[in-house]
């Protein structure tokens, strides 16, 4: 099967490329990635010389189409994907998020080829903390900022190419990741890094907001069983049962790093941040019959701690760039 793995220098899709080299070694890759301040090209070193890597942008019809034309199936990763980097420059998130999705619909429409589109739960717009209710697949959608409304408008286009015109695609909604590779704007790799460089960790507001973590492998093999075995047309929503505050993530952080409870400090809180994120996977379970392999959060985190530690190289050259940012934020 020939992929074409969008996004394929960022966090997730780095890890799936890794992970689908390893465990499907008959696939082809060609990974298209513009290399954002969000892509990492030392991310894929390690397989440079066994996959085909190209840097242009998923809004570059005529990019898109080639390489549309040789492929078998799309893996579409690409986006912005950062919540507090759309406080920043609100406009790329429409452009990548929204007619970078449709360049590379209209190819697959043109090409006739099937499309998985990588999407999140955040469309749902946000839990109350008490409630017992999950994100499902009939769940409405509520998205509540500009990245999660610009994910909310790539996901409808989606369905809408597979009614409209009948394109073969299938789409996923997944929870916060976590594991390699990750950028370290992101609230874990942040604290760690911080932890790191000797820099306190910083909590938005209360500390309350609880997201569903799965580390991004068991994501990636979710990714892998839908499109071996996922109805086209259909949504699948991906998580492992992860429900943490970030505080006790945070605590478990500081903990497994050897540093005090309290050596953290309260930032100012993001406006319009969503409360709690928590998915219900029996569809993915019971009909495509998948599995997480992370069960345990601790053991996975400190598997991810020991990655930071060993691959300072990998995130030093970004980590100033990243707090200059948060610095202009307020947080
Ligand atoms: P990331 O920011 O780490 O990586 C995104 C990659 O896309 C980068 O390599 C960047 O260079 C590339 N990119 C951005 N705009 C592009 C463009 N216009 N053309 C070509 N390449 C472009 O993101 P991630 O965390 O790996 O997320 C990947 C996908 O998974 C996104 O679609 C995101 O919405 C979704 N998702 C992420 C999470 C999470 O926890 N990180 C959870 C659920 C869903
Ligand atoms: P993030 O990794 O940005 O993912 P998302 O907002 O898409 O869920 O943030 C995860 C949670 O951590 C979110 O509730 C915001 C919070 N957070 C902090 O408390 N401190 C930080 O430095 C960052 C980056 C995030």
């Amino acid at each position: 099967m020939r992929l074409l793995v969008t996004g394929g220098a960022g966090f997730i899709g780095a890890n799936f490329v890794h992970l689908t080299m390893k465990e499907y070694p008959d696939h082809d890759i060609t990974v298209l990635d513009a290399l954002t301040s969000a892509g990492n090209e030392d991310s894929l070193a390690a397989v440079k010389d066994e996959i085909e890597f190209v840097v242009g942008d998923i809004c570059d019809a005529d990019l898109v189409d080639k390489l549309v034309e040789r492929c078998d199936v799309i893996v579409h990763f690409a986006a912005e994907s950062h919540n507090d980097n759309s406080f920043l420059y609100p406009m790329k998130f429409a452009e990548s998020n929204v007619i970078g999705t449709m360049q590379l619909l209209e190819a697959a429409r043109k090409h006739d080829k099937r499309m998985h589109h990588v999407s999140t739960d955040e469309v749902y717009g946000d839990l109350e903390l008490d409630d017992p209710v999950k994100f499902t697949p009939e769940t409405r959608y509520q998205p509540s900022s500009y990245y999660s409304a610009s994910k909310a408008a790539a996901d409808h286009f989606v369905r809408a190419a597979h009614r409209q015109f009948g394109l073969a695609v299938t789409l996923s909604n997944c929870s916060n990741n976590y594991g390699p590779y990750q950028h370290v704007e992101k609230f874990i790799p942040r604290q760690i890094t911080n932890v790191l460089s000797d820099i306190k960790p910083k909590l938005y507001g209360s500390g309350e907001n609880v997201r569903d973590w799965i580390h991004v492998d068991d994501h990636n093999t979710a990714v892998h069983a839908i499109i071996e075995k996922g109805r086209l047309g259909e949504t699948y929503l991906i998580g492992a049962d992860g429900e943490l505050n970030n505080r006790d993530v945070l605590a478990m952080i500081l903990e497994l790093m050897d540093k005090p409870a309290d050596w953290f400090e309260h930032v100012s809180d993001r406006p319009g941040h969503d409360l709690r994120y928590a998915i219900d996977a029996s569809k993915l379970r019971d009909e495509l019959g998948w599995e997480p392999r992370y069960t345990d959060f601790r053991t996975g985190l400190a598997q991810t701690i020991g990655w930071y530690r060993e691959r300072e190289k990998w995130w030093t050259k970004v980590k100033e760039e990243t707090e200059k940012r948060y610095q202009e934020l307020g947080r």
